[in-house]
């Protein structure tokens, strides 16, 4: 599990008595702070924290000396012989109108980086300061988002060549009422990040069908039921249009249909299905990427991984009234001579006929007998999670593209989202949508590419939708397309705080 943080601990009694601990014998101890403007001259927000400390040590004279006012991203630290160093970092001004809990992970981070190379056992951070500049900050959003940018501080990929960063001890020092059942809800958020992040992360090279066989496989020894059908026979009979992605790569790769199992000990509200597109990786098929638009693809089984990742942790949290079921059609979109051509029609799994115009668009291929399949196993919620189309990144940029069946539920998830600082902007999936899908080849219904130029991310849905006998039952649909990498070509673990907060408060109705 590569990121390293041993030991994390939410200290909410005996403040006192713990930041002075911690300020004695820690490493570092890190200390939000802000600017507000004073008739147009900036100043310092003087909290109570940072007027024991100015107590202390006259911090107050130093930040000035410095010119440092605490503003967003810039940092201050304050070394000290043999005891703690603080870290004052800057947070956004107080009348900010952006999303005050991620935009303080964001700065945590920025500060963390100031001490990357330095051997850290004991760090703590104090939040109270953070509470008490914004009054009413969503206390849930800010831990669990400072917990991820801890994590992101120590993570390194699993091809890593030596261990990068470790923390022994991680105190959050904070008197506000933050139960230690959203500290371990954060922590198994967490697990599933790493987990997702260490699958994308893999090379190209390294990475098969077998790499989320084995992560699934695993899954046995935690309890969970396991299924992988490796025939393909069967697979070319109840998944066609599965298969025909597949083709080009049935010697070197052959495709696999995992099924991953989570019975809770209580009675059952809800069967919830996961799917998650699990392409390999996306050479684009016969239509084949052009140039740099290849790079990245190996990422095309983020959603497989992230769903796998995330039944096992609802297996660790042991979540209760909810049957969950993870689904993975896995294969690369390659080419050999047998791979499938533009132009083929061929069967699918709800019994539409399909056309195939498109070789690039082979996520919804997979994906429309996937969610088929979802449906025959009776689940009433279904969540398909997919690094589907690059219109849904030119729409919504690293956020979720959040498209569904009912709106009701997609308010909801929506919601979720939010009190998790995950962020979605949801696309309505309209008739037109439907309409252009339509095939005017004789012998098809739909084709896998709309002929209007617009509104890609939206047929993608309207086309996997269309693999529902009941096109009612709710559905939805996460196009992670724009947000499953950063800049430095790493995986984000998108969605799956979202998701996990979704689950988490479904159990709790
Ligand atoms: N895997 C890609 C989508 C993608 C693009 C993910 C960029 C991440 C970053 C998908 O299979 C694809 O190629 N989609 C095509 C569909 C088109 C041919 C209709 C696209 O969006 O261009
Ligand atoms: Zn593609
Ligand atoms: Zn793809």
């Amino acid at each position: 599990m590569p990121y390293k943080i041993k030991n994390i601990e939410l200290k909410t009694n005996n403040f006192k008595e713990n930041f002075h601990y911690a300020l004695k014998h820690f490493d570092y101890l890190l200390v939000p702070v802000t600017s507000k403007k004073n008739q147009d001259k900036k100043e310092i927000y003087e909290t109570k924290i940072l007027k024991e400390l100015h107590h202390q040590f006259s911090i107050l004279d130093l930040f000035k000396k410095e010119d440092f006012f605490g503003e967003k991203e810039s940092n201050f630290i304050y070394y000290r012989l043999d005891v703690s160093n603080i870290i004052f970092f800057g947070v956004e001004e107080f009348d900010t109108k952006s999303n005050i809990e991620l935009s303080f992970s964001k700065s945590l981070l920025n500060a963390l980086k100031l001490i990357k190379k330095k051997h850290i056992k004991n760090i703590g951070i104090e939040i109270d300061s953070y509470v008490e500049i914004y009054q009413k900050p969503n206390l849930k959003s800010l831990l669990i988002n400072l917990l991820i940018s801890f994590q992101d501080f120590t993570y390194h990929s699993l091809e890593a060549k030596e261990i990068q960063k470790e923390i022994e001890n991680l105190w959050i020092l904070t008197q506000q009422d933050l139960p230690n059942e959203i500290l371990n809800f954060g922590k198994f958020i967490l697990d599933a990040r790493s987990s997702t992040m260490d699958l994308v992360n893999i090379p190209a090279n390294l990475k098969t069908t077998l790499t989320l066989v084995e992560k699934a496989k695993n899954l046995q020894n935690i309890g969970l039921q396991v299924s992988v059908v490796d025939d393909v026979e069967w697979i070319r009979k109840y998944m066609p249009c599965f298969y025909i992605v597949a083709k080009g790569s049935l010697l070197s790769d052959p495709p696999k249909w995992i099924k991953v199992q989570y019975v809770p000990k209580t009675e059952i509200k809800h069967k919830i299905a996961l799917i998650g597109k699990s392409i390999i990786f996306d050479t684009g098929g016969y239509q084949v990427k052009p140039d740099s638009y290849m790079n990245t693809m190996k990422a095309d089984m983020t959603g497989g991984a992230t769903v796998l990742s995330i039944i096992e942790q609802v297996k660790k949290m042991n979540l209760p009234y909810l049957k969950i079921s993870a689904y993975c059609a896995v294969t690369p979109n390659k080419i050999d001579s047998e791979a499938m051509l533009p132009d083929s029609i061929v069967e699918s799994t709800s019994g539409k006929k399909i056309e195939i115009r498109h070789t690039d668009a082979e996520g919804r291929l997979t994906l429309i007998d996937a969610l088929a399949m979802a449906e025959k196993d009776e689940n009433d919620i279904f969540i398909v999670v997919a690094t589907l189309t690059g219109s849904a990144a030119r729409a919504v940029g690293p956020r979720i593209a959040l498209m569904s069946t009912q709106k009701s539920i997609r308010d909801r998830f929506e919601k979720d989202c939010e009190e998790v600082s995950e962020l979605v902007q949801s696309l309505e999936v309209d008739e037109e949508d439907y309409q252009d899908i339509k095939s005017k080849l004789d012998g098809a219904d739909i084709t896998n590419t709309g002929s209007e130029k617009y509104r890609g991310a939206q047929t993608a849905a309207a086309f996997i939708f269309s693999g529902l006998k009941d096109l009612k039952k709710p559905v939805l649909h996460l196009d992670i397309a724009g947000g499953d990498m950063n800049k430095d070509e790493k995986a984000t673990g998108i969605s799956v705080k979202g998701i996990m907060n979704f689950l988490w408060n479904l159990s709790k109705l």
